[in-house]
């Protein structure tokens, strides 16, 4: 059997360095690695609008943004295939038929879409639409075959789901579909970054994400005044790293080179960490390496992003490319679909 990547994101932001540990770099990995016979990218904007119905503008421009930072981190269209949700039609006549394999009851329970539901404040006037979105994330998944889904923690239930819908459409209608599996970072810390604030995740509407595409200025203005340890009032005070933003950052980003470059007392993230817990070691001195480590990772990203949004017509070109492509491969999932559900009437 072939391994196959799929995964994607909303276009409902630009990305931040939340979506960077959590789930690009390794897609950047995963796709370096040669492990991979195909993989697929996609900006999930059918998705995006499911609680964004009311703002296409919105959608719209933010399949540049993201296109832009995928680029920029290193995806290559040479190597993947990215693509855009919407173009590929096959993918909601998927939905239509594995909506008939998952009940109402089995959607409401879904923990991610329950704690959304909760944060939109529906009520009742749920829009269906919105409510059957692990379905649709079910066709993008199954239509090219998926063996492995890199995404971040909150996506399980998605893939959870996937699976379910995958066994009973195989157990009715013969084997057909592949059951994928999720991949997560493997550093914990990468799994969920908090936010600047220490809230638990970084959200655009809260104002605490450090973007792909910030400049370095703004960087430095966030790192320097992130939440740390409240307690923490002086240097010579302990410090708890475990809670503390700036240490989940460095957990995630720094390596023992960026100390031996930018902080050589330390070896390594553990010892800087035992002596703010012992006390003696001040926020400003972590903020400082934090800025470093973080301007060091993102420079690169930054500058290949400028260069590539000269030519915004290059990156839809490549767009539309890779939707043609994905539209192949779903078409032939799909018309296998078809033929197992017995509604290949008029194929000779
Ligand atoms: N739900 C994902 C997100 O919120 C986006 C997405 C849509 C996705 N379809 C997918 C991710 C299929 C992985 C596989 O970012």
């Amino acid at each position: 059997m072939k391994n196959i990547i799929l995964t994607g994101d909303r276009p409902t932001g630009k990305l931040h360095i939340g979506h960077y540990v959590g789930s690009l770099r390794r897609r950047v990995e995963l796709q370096n690695s040669g492990k991979y016979d195909e993989i697929y990218v996609m900006i999930a904007d059918a998705q995006a609008l499911t609680d964004n119905f009311d703002n296409p503008d919105k959608v719209r421009a933010n399949i540049t943004e993201v296109a832009l930072d995928y680029l920029a981190c290193g995806l290559d269209p040479n190597k993947c295939t990215i693509f855009v949700q919407s173009h590929v039609e096959q993918l909601t006549e998927l939905t239509f038929y594995y909506m008939n394999l998952v009940t109402l009851a089995r959607l409401e329970r879904n923990p991610t879409v329950k704690a959304e539901l909760k944060q939109k404040n529906f009520g009742l006037s749920i829009p269906m639409g919105f409510l059957t979105y692990p379905v649709s994330q079910t066709a993008d998944i199954t239509a090219f075959k998926a063996t492995t889904v890199p995404v971040g923690e909150d996506q399980l239930p998605m893939l959870e789901q996937a699976r379910e819908i995958v066994r009973s459409f195989n157990g009715l209608y013969g084997e057909t579909l592949v059951e994928p599996k999720a991949v997560l970072p493997e550093n914990k810390s990468c799994l969920r970054l908090p936010g600047t604030d220490g809230m638990a995740k970084m959200s655009k509407s809260l104002g605490n994400c450090i973007y792909l595409s910030d400049s370095a200025d703004e960087i430095k203005r966030k790192v320097m005044s992130m939440y740390t340890d409240p307690n923490h009032l002086k240097v010579t005070d302990p410090g708890n790293t475990k809670d503390n933003p700036t240490f989940i950052y460095l957990d995630a980003f720094s390596s023992d080179e960026h100390f031996a470059r930018y902080l050589p007392e330390y070896a390594n993230l553990d010892e800087m960490k035992a002596h703010y817990e012992r006390g003696g070691l001040g926020d400003m001195k972590v903020k400082k390496f934090l800025n470093a480590v973080l301007q060091e990772t993102l420079e690169p990203i930054r500058a290949k992003r400028e260069e590539l949004a000269k030519d915004i017509p290059a990156v839809w070109a490549m767009l539309k490319e890779g939707s043609k492509k994905a539209r192949e491969v779903a078409g032939n999932t799909l018309a296998e679909v078809k033929k197992a559900m017995k509604i290949d009437y008029f194929v000779e």
